[in-house]
């Protein structure tokens, strides 16, 4: 099977090398990619927010498959776009993506069918937005955001009245976000422990597939600006079945069955940003893709016997199989490594050393999420988030100390990375 795969961070480089695996594929293609990925799959350069082009690309190589990596071609409707001209696609279609493209939207879902969120309000009006926050009804810390996709900086925790007029102004007033800030929604504050969820969907039927820890903010301890994700872990342990079977019946299973009502069911896979609270797990948000750094601590947990790539088409044809999804025993950690500043200004083009070693140690992996190659062959930077160290072990700290050790052979001064992923 022909397979294309869009995007080209470090979840793409780990959708690769967990595909590439499959006896089912032939040729695997990346557009746009990046040179790391060329022992993988072919590099090719299309304009991923051109649908026409890409589905030229699928007709003249006969590609089977289009797998979709990251929110906007998405959200663009590209699925949409690919699936009328009869090419299999493992995405969701541009109406049900609004669960990630509009907060409003899934809110609005949510109290519609009773799944469990935080309380909220939702403003296109600076005054009311402000009154509302006087007003007292909702305790702080409140949280506001943004209603559109913001590149994980939507989100603002207020603790005091200033602090909450101040994100209203930057959103309503100051327009920060453009289009996606129009909409704020102003919602209670949940306490809990946070959970990334993914669940394959054919439509209908769904399977866990996985579930992993995410740290958003730049620094230890959880300090610093809120970044695209600075590391991951994923482990067995991290909820029980039982939370599992609740998260599936009160949160996934009435948003599927929500989609299927309006006429735009959800094939693809779903991720679930969770809030494990004390009265049961509540809805953060949702995302329409794969996590970035949730799914490289995830993919390496596959188990052999489990086909990727089966499994991803028997979603795009509608027909899953819920009981093909394995995950080893084993815990995994995905430290990322930035360029110092991100995720405010930084440099590229830095050389970086050391990749053969980690490579070379047993239970490690380096996918790249923003690397190119210099006329003398040299690695360098070329972005913020740059490498993804990724290391499996029987324990969470097991698999920590494997990455960090990995990373005493990085060769990298301009490069910067937490020391308490997993922690
Ligand atoms: P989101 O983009 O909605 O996932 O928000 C980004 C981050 O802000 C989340 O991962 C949480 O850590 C935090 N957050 C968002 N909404 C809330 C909330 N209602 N209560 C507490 N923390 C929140
Ligand atoms: N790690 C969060 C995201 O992919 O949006």
């Amino acid at each position: 099977m022909k397979v294309l795969i869009i995007g080209s961070g470090g979840r793409e480089h780990a959708l690769l090398w967990a595909l590439k695996k499959s006896p089912m594929l032939t040729e695997l293609y990346i557009t746009p990619g990046r040179p790391a990925m060329k022992n993988l799959g072919i590099l090719v350069d299309i304009n991923i927010h051109n649908s026409m082009d890409i589905i030229q690309f699928c007709k003249r190589e006969d590609i089977e498959l289009v797998i979709i990596g990251p929110e906007q071609p998405i959200i663009n409707g590209l699925a949409d776009d690919l699936a009328a001209e009869g090419i299999n696609v493992f995405a969701p279609n541009q109406a049900a993506a609004k669960l990630e493209a509009s907060k409003s939207f899934t809110k609005e879902l949510c109290k519609q069918y009773g799944i469990p969120t935080a309380k909220y309000e939702r403003f296109i009006d600076e005054t009311l937005a402000k009154n509302f926050v006087k007003s007292n009804r909702m305790k702080f810390p409140l949280v506001v955001k943004a209603n559109g996709i913001a590149a994980g900086k939507g989100v603002i925790i207020c603790n005091t009245e200033d602090e909450a007029f101040s994100a209203i102004d930057t959103m309503l007033v100051e327009k920060k976000f453009g289009e996606s800030g129009e909409e704020i929604i102003i919602e209670e504050f949940l306490v809990g422990e946070e959970v990334s969820f993914f669940a394959l969907i054919d439509g209908l039927k769904v399977a866990t597939f996985g579930y992993a820890k995410d740290y958003k903010r730049s620094d230890e301890n959880n300090e610093g600006q809120n970044t695209g994700g600075m590391g991951s872990y994923s482990s067995p342990s991290i909820i029980s079945k039982d939370m599992e079977q609740k998260i599936i019946q009160r949160i996934i299973h009435p948003t599927i069955q929500a989609l299927a009502n309006m006429g735009t069911p959800y094939r693809g896979i779903l991720f679930a940003g969770l809030m494990i609270c004390k009265d049961g797990p509540k809805l953060l948000e949702y995302n329409v893709r794969f996590g970035d750094p949730e799914a490289q601590s995830i993919l390496i947990r596959l188990d052999s016997n489990c086909d990727l790539l089966k499994l991803i088409l028997s979603v795009a044809e509608g027909n899953l199989d819920t009981k093909k999804i394995e995950l080893s025993d084993k815990s995994a950690v995905c430290i990322v490594v930035a360029s110092k500043g991100y995720p405010g200004d930084y440099k590229k083009g830095e050389v970086i050393k050391g990749l053969d070693k980690i490579e070379a140690m047993p239970d490690v992996l380096v996918f790249h999420a923003g690397t190119q190659l210099d006329a003398s062959g040299n690695w360098i930077s070329d972005g913020g988030r740059v490498l993804n160290i990724v290391a499996e072990g029987n324990t969470i700290e097991e698999a920590k100390s494997k990455a960090y050790s990995a990373l005493n052979f990085l060769e990298w001064p301009g490069g910067f990375f937490r020391y308490d992923i997993g922690s």
